[in-house]
């Protein structure tokens, strides 16, 4: 099993080889082209409007932006590292306050995405038929 991020596309070139969507493995190159996409649409709107909101809300309110880059909070829980890590974020909790009231404002995917039962499914005693399109935010 291929886990590691670099290796995937390695792993989809070696078992994708030949392979159609018709077969029964997702490993093709339509499904690798549909992953994609799906990283792309995902990614891209979702992301600068994060990062657009932080800058208008520094650029609104410049002690906030300098308490983030003057404080010693994040030389403190980066000194001597080569590279952050996702826990990192545990011990800056200043600079996780503010990414979360940046993500607050900029109401990014505000109704979530909406999902699929792929068979006739049972849920907290409702039943869901196979293909109904569930929506989270109601
Ligand atoms: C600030 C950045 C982001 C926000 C606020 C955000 C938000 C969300 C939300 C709310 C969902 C729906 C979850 C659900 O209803 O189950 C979602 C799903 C998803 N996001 Fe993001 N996202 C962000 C960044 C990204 C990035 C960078 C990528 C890809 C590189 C990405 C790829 C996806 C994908 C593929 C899904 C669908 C997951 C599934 O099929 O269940 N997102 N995201």
């Amino acid at each position: 099993m291929c886990l590691k991020l670099e290796n995937r596309l390695h792993c989809f070139a070696k078992t994708c080889a030949g392979k159609t969507a018709h077969d029964s493995t997702s490993f093709s190159t339509e499904e690798l082209l549909m992953s994609c996409l799906s990283l792309h649409s995902g990614g891209t709107d979702t992301t600068s409007n994060t990062l657009l909101t932080g800058f208008l809300y520094f650029m609104t309110k410049p002690h906030i932006q300098g308490k983030i880059m003057f404080s010693s909070e994040i030389d403190q829980v980066l000194e001597g590292k080569d590279f952050v890590t996702f826990e990192d974020r545990h011990y800056m909790p200043y600079v996780q306050a503010v990414v979360h009231e940046s993500q607050r404002v900029a109401n990014t995917v505000p109704l979530g995405l909406y999902h699929s039962t792929t068979r006739d499914t049972e849920l907290m005693g409702y039943s869901i038929p196979k293909w109904d399109i569930l929506d989270s935010s109601s």
